[in-house]
């Protein structure tokens, strides 16, 4: 049996700091495991220009713990008013990495989303000719869809047409959660002139260790709640089979999400998993169940580096197998948060130091 496993550090392809006092705590918790990581730009008002991605950096930089490198790369929130002249300041600021596509109203915080992609176009060409990712948060809003279909959906009448429409575009679908999502990735051959794949997908934790029975295990349990949901087994089997399988349009994600705990259990609560603190170690239980540690370096330290274009982290991190309780709860703002699995202990450590 492995009892440690040292890796390139890892990076985050997915992440949501938040802003403000919650920076003290967000990014402590990813820059203790991670190098670097994309920040999610849905903050109330969103990051919309590179003027706001880099007063935004500047904030997350300003949080970092003493001695910290962590390395945020920031990314615009795509609305229907984004001005294509924007890309290109974007890609020659050197600090935003892509550009998010959220679907009006399909999450926390999307209510500036796209309404309509025929609006966007000029836009999307502007970034297949500057090489900036467009990531995609791949799940329909029609009221009349079904929650566990609104990613097939999303895929079959707008994913597939824009990469039919933008064939050089680099696209990640993000936290994707359905076999149906596996393959259409691995159906995508395309490559760019460094050979990095054009089209990748980022895979989370909770969606790799659970499926939809975790959200009603004895009772409504409302921190396995995130979007898109978590879905029946077989798709987090052909998710497990996607992150353990060496394939490099594969890579790592968290879309680690904080909602204080008042916001969480509550009559209408919100979407989103707290994975931070403890994502390496569950990334590591989910790997483990497929005796794929070997496999994790790649999917967490190489593939999402590959794809955009940046250097392979130098530093190592080791994982120790040991018992790690998770804990009820952890301080956060004036509440408290819940980690995801609390109460249940991870068979790994991160080593300090
Ligand atoms: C995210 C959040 O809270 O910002 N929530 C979630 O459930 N994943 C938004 C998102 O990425 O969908
Ligand atoms: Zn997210």
């Amino acid at each position: 049996m492995t009892e440690t496993l040292t890796l390139i550090r890892p990076d985050d392809w997915h992440l949501h700091l938040r802003d403000g006092a919650a920076l003290a705590h967000t990014v402590a918790w990813s820059a203790a495991q991670f190098a670097r990581a994309i920040v999610m730009p849905n903050l109330k008002p969103p990051v919309v220009d590179t003027a706001q991605a880099l007063a935004y950096r500047e904030r997350i930089l300003a949080a970092r713990p003493p001695g910290s490198s962590f390395e945020p790369l920031m990314t615009l929130y795509l609305t229907d008013a984004t001005a294509p002249e924007e890309i290109a300041r974007a890609r020659s600021s050197g600090v935003v990495h892509g550009v998010k596509l959220y679907p009006a109203g399909a999450t926390t915080n999307s209510d500036s989303g796209v309404t309509a992609l025929q609006r966007v176009g000029p836009v999307l060409e502007a970034m297949q000719r500057e090489g900036m990712p467009l990531l995609v948060h791949g799940e329909v809003t029609d009221p009349d869809i079904d929650i566990f279909d609104r990613e097939a959906v999303f895929i079959d009448r707008h994913l597939e047409p824009i990469r039919r429409a933008f064939p050089q575009l680099k696209i990640v679908l993000e936290h994707i959660t359905t076999a149906y999502a596996v393959d259409w990735v691995r159906a995508q051959g395309a490559r760019d002139a460094r050979g990095a794949p054009l089209q990748g997908a980022t895979i989370t934790a909770h969606h790799l260790l659970y499926s939809r029975n975790a959200l009603f295990a004895g009772g409504l349990r409302p921190h396995y709640y995130c979007l898109p949901v978590l879905k029946r087994e077989r798709h987090r089997v052909a998710l497990l089979d996607a992150a353990t399988g060496g394939d490099d349009r594969f890579f790592l994600g968290t879309d680690s999400a904080p909602h204080a705990r008042a916001a969480k259990e509550a009559a209408c609560g919100c979407a989103g998993c707290l994975t931070a603190p403890h994502a390496l170690e569950l990334y590591a239980q989910a790997f483990a169940q497929r005796d794929a540690l070997a496999r994790l370096e790649g999917f967490a330290s190489r593939h999402g580096a590959d794809f955009y274009g940046l250097p392979h982290n130098t530093a190592r991190i080791t994982l120790r197998r040991a018992p790690q309780p998770v804990e009820p709860s952890l301080p956060y703002l004036d509440d408290a948060i819940v980690p995801l699995a609390a109460g249940t202990t991870l068979d790994w450590r991160v080593d300090a130091g």
